[in-house]
């Protein structure tokens, strides 16, 4: 949600910000901008996506430091004048903004009544106004944009570039923003792998912090005055490989980077000879994992979907109540914590601010969060403190895909290291670990082999609207195969679990409606048949994605079969098919699948 990139030092600075802000643009793209500084500020800004910006770009901008921003809009449409950055009236002073600030309405009225004329609907361009008159009245840049922070609410990350100053401000609270530190040089960016090709030295800076960001160095301070704790780190090698590597879109790339990533995400995690799993992160020790009252499981979109496989395995299998939570709905219901029982926050980004939300609300009541997470460092693995890094590696297609399939093995080996202290054999727990060993092959079996993917995306690609069926933990494989659907193709999709259908989606059905149906050969195998035949009697077509070999495959109008495993791991391959429809059926229909309309890769506003 905004990408914010900045860069300062002896290199020409136009070039960085577009390999930054296009690094960076899966957070928004709505519209983007630089402004770079050359003995005045330059600024460039447009609708659309990054590539739409260097088409207005001339061929060579002197300067060697500047900011850029690509949007995700919340204040204000989508035009040219609502793009980042936003300058002041004398054109000295840049900002490019992340977040919301709560009180601009009234800000806005009391600059208008002094004579401030901005030039943009966003609530971010009162910011670059106040900080104006801080500098006017002789504070130095630190200082005007503290002071001018001190008298907002809201959230920010944010960046300042001044014509008369050779260093950039940064200051956070609320939405990310991280600082790079290399030789005679230094970059700013909303997350980690926009730097990792420059450096591997970086600050995430804590909420409340503030920088002055120079070639010399990086200097943290506190908003409310005084230094920072916030020391630097050494960014993990995995968060380099953001390329295509000869795929023609991020979305093709992640769905068959699956196997490998499910490798590392369970490598050193699978304890054959206990039967178990070891997940170190977690702190959580036996005499804990026995006694608590029971599992609570938070989280947005796909990371909810995981959730609910995670609710049902663990409540399966450790024999303790489970529930899975909307994040953005967790805190305002005024949940009951009780501090023994563990609770999970599940998140790709690590930065959605539902679920950031959620976390504090635990922490608030006396109870802690255990972070499932793939972005390393980020807010959610920060405030939690402990958890999972699921090791997905980058996720650069906004619509989910290979960390889905890690949240769901992390949350499937919490559930087997659970349910060995709580309740079922070593001899069944080493059963599941054997099977969950061979998982990445099998996903890799099914991927070189996928079935009629083309036939069923002929049969949905022009439906009113399509239905997802299954039972069990097959019911969120459902959600999710429909959200990755609705997301990337824009076509309305209903998910149900398979025996809620004739409660009412029914009624939706008639010739020719498309029903994708995931049916592994599990316990609900009979009963998601008499659903398929429910809808075959009103004369609906079925996808079925099923195990290879079953001879449920019979019933299908268009069959897609998976490996054969054991129906605890069956989300691992049946989503796969999904996605694949999803994709395929979006690229049919023109779509851009990497960023699909009105989204951003993570929701950093509530
Ligand atoms: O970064 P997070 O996992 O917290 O993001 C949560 C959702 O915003 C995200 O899963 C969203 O639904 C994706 N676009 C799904 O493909």
């Amino acid at each position: 949600m905004c990408g914010i990139f900045g860069f300062v030092g002896n290199r020409s600075a136009a070039p960085l910000l577009i390999e930054g802000l296009r690094r960076l643009e899966y957070r928004g793209y709505d519209s983007t901008g630089l402004v770079v500084r050359n003995g005045s500020l330059q600024m460039f800004k447009k609708v659309g996506k990054v590539s739409e910006l260097t088409k207005i770009l001339p061929n060579h901008i002197e300067g060697k430091m500047g900011i850029a921003h690509t949007r995700w809009a919340t204040h204000g449409p989508v035009t040219d004048s609502n793009a980042h950055p936003h300058m002041n009236m004398d054109e000295s002073i840049a900002l490019v903004h992340n977040g919301i600030i709560d009180n601009a309405k009234s800000l806005r009225n009391r600059l208008e009544s002094k004579g401030v004329e901005l030039t943009s609907e966003t609530d971010s361009e009162v910011l670059v106004h106040m900080i104006t008159i801080g500098l006017n009245s002789g504070q130095e840049p630190l200082e005007a944009v503290r002071q001018t922070l001190m008298r907002v609410t809201g959230t920010w990350g944010l960046c300042v570039l001044f014509k008369e100053y050779n260093q950039i401000i940064c200051a956070r609270n609320g939405s990310p923003l991280i600082i790079g530190q290399g030789v005679g040089e230094s970059f700013v960016s909303s997350d980690p792998h926009a730097l990792s090709q420059h450096t591997q030295n970086i600050f995430f800076l804590e909420d409340g912090d503030m920088a002055i960001v120079s070639s010399d160095g990086i200097d943290i301070s506190r908003l409310e005055g005084g230094s920072s704790t916030t020391s630097m780190t050494i960014l993990e090698d995995e968060w380099g490989e953001a390329d295509m590597a000869g795929y023609p879109n991020f979305m093709l790339k992640e769905i068959h980077e699956q196997p490998e990533a499910l490798r590392r995400c369970i490598s050193g995690r699978l304890d054959k000879s206990n039967g178990s799993a070891k997940l170190g992160g977690l702190k959580l020790e036996p005499v804990r994992l026995r006694n608590s009252p029971h599992v609570r499981l938070i989280g947005c979109g796909t990371a909810l979907n995981a959730c609910r496989i995670g609710q049902l395995a663990i409540e399966s299998l450790a024999r303790i109540p489970a529930v899975a939570h909307v994040s953005s709905e967790f805190r305002y219901n005024d949940p009951v914590i009780n501090p023994n029982a563990i609770h999970f926050a599940v998140s790709q980004s690590g930065e959605t601010a539902d679920t950031i939300s959620a976390v504090k609300e635990i922490q608030l009541k006396g109870g802690d969060a255990h972070g499932i997470i793939n972005v390393v460092g980020s807010s959610i693995a920060r405030l939690c403190g402990q958890g999972v890094y699921i090791h997905s590696g980058p996720e650069q297609a906004v619509a989910s895909t290979k960390a889905f399939t890690n949240m769901v093995a992390s949350l499937l080996l919490f559930a087997i290291r659970i349910g060995r202290t709580r309740s079922f054999s070593r001899e069944r727990g080493r059963n599941i670990i054997e099977n969950f060993e061979r998982i990445p092959q099998l996903m890799e079996t099914y991927l070189s082999n996928q079935g009629p993917i083309d036939e069923a995306v002929e049969l949905v690609k022009n439906a009113k609207s399509i239905l997802y069926l299954g039972r069990g933990l097959s019911a969120p494989v459902a959600s999710e195969g429909a959200l990755k659907m609705l997301e990337l193709a824009y076509i309305p999709c209903l998910a149900y679990p398979a025996g809620e259908m004739k409660h009412g989606p029914i009624a939706l059905l008639e010739e020719g409606s498309p029903v994708i149906v995931i049916a592994p050969n599990d316990k609900h195998r009979e009963k998601t048949i008499a659903s398929m035949h429910e809808c075959k009697a009103r004369g609906a077509k079925i996808i079925l994605i099923h195990e290879d070999g079953d001879s449920i495959s019979e019933e299908a109008d268009i069959s897609i079969a998976i490996p054969a495993c054991d129906s605890l791991l069956s989300p691992l391959l049946s989503v796969i098919p999904t996605q694949l429809i999803a994709y395929k059926t979006a690229l049919a229909l023109g779509c851009d699948v990497d960023r699909p309309r009105n989204l951003a890769k993570s929701v950093t506003v509530e």
